[in-house]
């Protein structure tokens, strides 16, 4: 059967043609290889930190196969209900206190003399840990415990306990959280240490973002010019999803499926993909406009500067900065200084540094006070970081309007 590009590039679950295994820079090793070494570790528990959108769900996939997983968030786990009565829930396990068994006893014996005689046994199970763990071992499940964040801090412990006894009867089970989210009931957990195997996901360079659609055209019978695959590198930042969905969307605006080539592509359509592949964002322009707004200013009037042909305010300044060319992960409070001198070009008043500083000490209080889905960069030690490559990229190519 003929592939087509939407099978190839897959932006939002398991890319079976496109996989790309990465190596560590901490270790010689590549992921999978460390994931399957401490899969292969009885009594211990393993823990994967990393980026939102690096792959730490699909590297397990790939690792214990998408059959094998029992997969769980922070959020499911309840005060109310027993850590094991949870799981044995969502495997379909009876629970023990809800386990009442009904025998119809034929024919021998004088308690069968009437036929037909039913009666209500009650079998005393193990305790619904013991059949979790029975279970998994018996089909050869991994619990994957996704977000572990999300879960409250007396939660984590309370998971952390259980799963410490756990493991130590081949029950396997792997741990993920975001960075700078607290896991410590994992992570700095002392009952558990000596039995905690780390794996930290390291942001995706632009090689390793490359192979993805070098592979991926590659399966469809066709080779990328090197040129046009850096720039598309250059643009994912650090997100292999941004790669996968730039690629698909070339494709699609290539019609590739129907006509495998690439005669037609040039920078212009390039940047067209980009555009089209920025429509999947739109959920990010409420963020821009919020972080362009910048603080209430009670009716004032803010100071407006010459961009181009239009007047623009110091927060939608800093917003500019941070989109032009090249697209960076971080960026120095002088970068973005030189880079607003750019977009200003003769312009004569042009912000100085403090007050640079002073709009995104604005904008990071703006962030820290909105949803998760707000914190798109940090500000730390005069730099500022993008935690959300994606917001970028709309930055970029979205129409902010
Ligand atoms: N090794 C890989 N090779 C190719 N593409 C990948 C790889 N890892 C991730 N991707 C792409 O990135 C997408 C996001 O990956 P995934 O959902 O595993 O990230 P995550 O770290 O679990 O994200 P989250 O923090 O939201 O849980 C995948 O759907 C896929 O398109
Ligand atoms: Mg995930």
């Amino acid at each position: 059967m003929k592939l087509r590009a939407k099978d190839i590039f897959i932006p939002g679950a398991f890319p079976k043609y496109t996989y790309i295994s990465r190596q560590s820079t901490e270790y010689d090793f590549t992921y999978e290889f460390r994931l399957t070494q401490s899969l292969s570790t009885v009594g211990f528990l393993t823990s994967i930190v990393g980026p939102s959108k690096t792959g730490k769900t699909v590297l397990c996939e790939k690792v214990i196969g998408q059959d094998k997983i029992v997969d769980f968030t922070g959020n499911d786990f309840k005060e109310t209900e027993d850590f094991w009565a949870t799981i044995a829930r969502k495997i379909g396990l009876p629970l023990e206190s809800d386990h009442t068994e009904h025998r119809t006893i034929e024919g021998h014996g004088i308690a069968g003399i009437k036929e037909g005689i039913v009666s209500s046994v009650t079998e005393s199970y193990r305790s619904n840990k013991d059949k979790v763990i029975q279970y998994f071992i018996e089909k050869d499940l991994v619990l994957v415990l996704d977000d572990f964040h999300y879960a409250s801090p007396s939660m984590q412990f309370e998971i952390a306990y259980q799963l410490k006894d756990a493991i130590r009867k081949y029950f396997r089970t792997v741990v993920i959280s975001l960075p700078h989210r607290s896991d410590d009931a994992i992570r700095k957990n002392s009952d558990l240490s000596g039995r905690l195997n780390l794996i930290n996901i390291e942001p995706w360079n632009k090689g390793e973002l490359r192979e993805i659609a070098v592979t991926g055209f590659n399966q469809l019978g066709m080779n990328i010019d090197p040129a046009f695959a850096d720039d598309m590198a250059q643009e994912s930042l650090s997100s292999p999803q941004l790669m996968q969905s730039i690629c698909l969307n070339l494709s699609l605006l290539l019609d590739i499926d129907n006509n495998a080539s690439f005669d037609k592509l040039d920078y212009p359509m390039l940047k067209k993909a980009y555009k089209m592949t920025s429509l999947n964002l739109l959920s990010y322009k409420e963020v821009a406009r919020k972080l362009k707004n910048g603080p209430n200013t009670r009716g004032q009037k803010r100071k407006t500067y010459p961009v181009i042909d239009e007047q623009v305010d110091i927060y939608e300044l800093l917003l500019k900065a941070i989109a032009v060319d090249p697209p960076k992960v971080s960026l120095s409070v002088d970068e973005i200084k030189r880079r607003m001198d750019v977009l200003l070009g003769d312009a004569a008043d042009k912000p100085d540094r403090l007050k640079i500083k002073n709009t995104i000490d604005q904008v990071q209080s703006i962030m820290q006070s909105s949803e998760p889905m707000y914190q798109v960069f940090e500000y730390k030690d005069d730099e500022v970081y993008i935690l959300e490559p994606l917001f970028l990229f709309y930055l970029r190519w979205g129409n902010l309007g």
